[in-house]
């Protein structure tokens, strides 16, 4: 008896275990089975809506075997952060590195406004992907009437800001944080599949703001 409790709870550690791990059930699982407010309810597949195995969007360089289409007029270069302070610029999503352009493609307010490239099934075959509510919420939107103006900074050449900013490090001081081409980028700060370890979506932890120490010298 008590033994088969022991193996219940076991069970019920390793199924809880499965079911955070990862980015199945997070805010980034939009299949139909991924339980979030906005999911599609005609494709059952987590990776498909950001990445394909066969005939990628290659125009978007940075983002690996790319599913999606590229929103690069949405975004153009100008509304970049500045301010009086900064000893670099910020390219903002830039389309010669355009990692975050794959981020933004998401985070203008709207999943729903891109076609895959390559939907799920046989051949390049496009499917309309039917959504439960691909309109979200205004946190996850940073497409407000700033732009990414007022946004922590993007395509931040480290090394080079190092040489003018002494209280910048010339790279982060801890290995999560990964720079892309040189660049601090969304996926320097976040790790798109992860939302177990930090959230949101924290490549680290940023408790006692360790993670903005790990680039700012303050
Ligand atoms: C919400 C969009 C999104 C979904 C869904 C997604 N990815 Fe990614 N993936 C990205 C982005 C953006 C990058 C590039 C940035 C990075 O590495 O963090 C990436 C990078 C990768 C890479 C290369 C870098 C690495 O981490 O090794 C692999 C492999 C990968 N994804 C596999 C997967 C698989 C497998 C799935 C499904 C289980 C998946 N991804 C689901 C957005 C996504
Ligand atoms: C396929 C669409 C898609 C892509 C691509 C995508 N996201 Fe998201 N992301 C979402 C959705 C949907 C949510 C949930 C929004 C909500 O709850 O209102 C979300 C939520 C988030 C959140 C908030 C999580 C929380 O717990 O509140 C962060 C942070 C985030 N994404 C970062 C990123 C970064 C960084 C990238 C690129 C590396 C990225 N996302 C790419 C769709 C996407
Ligand atoms: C310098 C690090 C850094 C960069 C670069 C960065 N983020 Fe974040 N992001 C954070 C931190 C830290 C949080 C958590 C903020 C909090 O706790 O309020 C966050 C939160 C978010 C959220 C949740 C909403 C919110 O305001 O809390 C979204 C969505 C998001 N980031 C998306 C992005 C996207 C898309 C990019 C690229 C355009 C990006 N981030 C670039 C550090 C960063
Ligand atoms: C991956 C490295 C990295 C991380 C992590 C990071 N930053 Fe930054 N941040 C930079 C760089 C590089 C600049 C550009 C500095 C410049 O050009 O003067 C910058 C710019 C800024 C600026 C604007 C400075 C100005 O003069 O306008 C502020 C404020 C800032 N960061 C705060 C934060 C905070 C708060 C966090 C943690 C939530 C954080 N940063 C995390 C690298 C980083």
């Amino acid at each position: 008896m008590k033994k088969a409790l022991i193996i219940a709870l076991c069970l019920v550690f390793v199924i809880a275990g499965v079911a955070v791990a990862g980015i199945r059930y997070s805010k980034h699982d939009l299949s139909s089975s991924g339980g979030q407010n906005t999911r599609s309810t005609n494709v059952d597949e987590v990776c498909v809506f950001c990445h394909t195995p066969h005939a990628s969007n290659t125009s978007m360089t940075a983002a690996p075997l790319w599913n999606r289409s590229d929103n690069s007029t949405t975004w153009s270069n100008t509304n970049a952060y500045t301010s009086p302070t900064m000893d670099g610029t910020s390219t903002g999503p830039n389309n010669a590195n355009p990692i975050s352009k794959a981020c933004l493609s998401c985070h203008d307010g709207n999943v729903g406004d891109e076609t895959l490239v390559n939907g799920p099934g046989s051949g390049t075959n496009t499917i309309t992907i039917q959504w439960q509510n691909a309109i979200y919420s205004t946190v996850a939107n940073l497409n407000d009437t700033a732009g990414l103006t007022n946004d922590h900074p993007i395509g931040l050449n480290m090394a080079a800001i190092s040489a003018l900013d002494n209280e910048i490090y010339n790279s982060p001081q801890n290995a999560n944080l990964r720079l892309f081409n040189g660049l601090v980028e969304c996926a320097t700060c976040h790790s798109v599949h992860n939302s177990t370890n930090y959230q949101p979506f924290l490549a680290m932890s940023n408790a006692g703001s360790a993670m903005c120490l790990a680039c700012h010298n303050k």
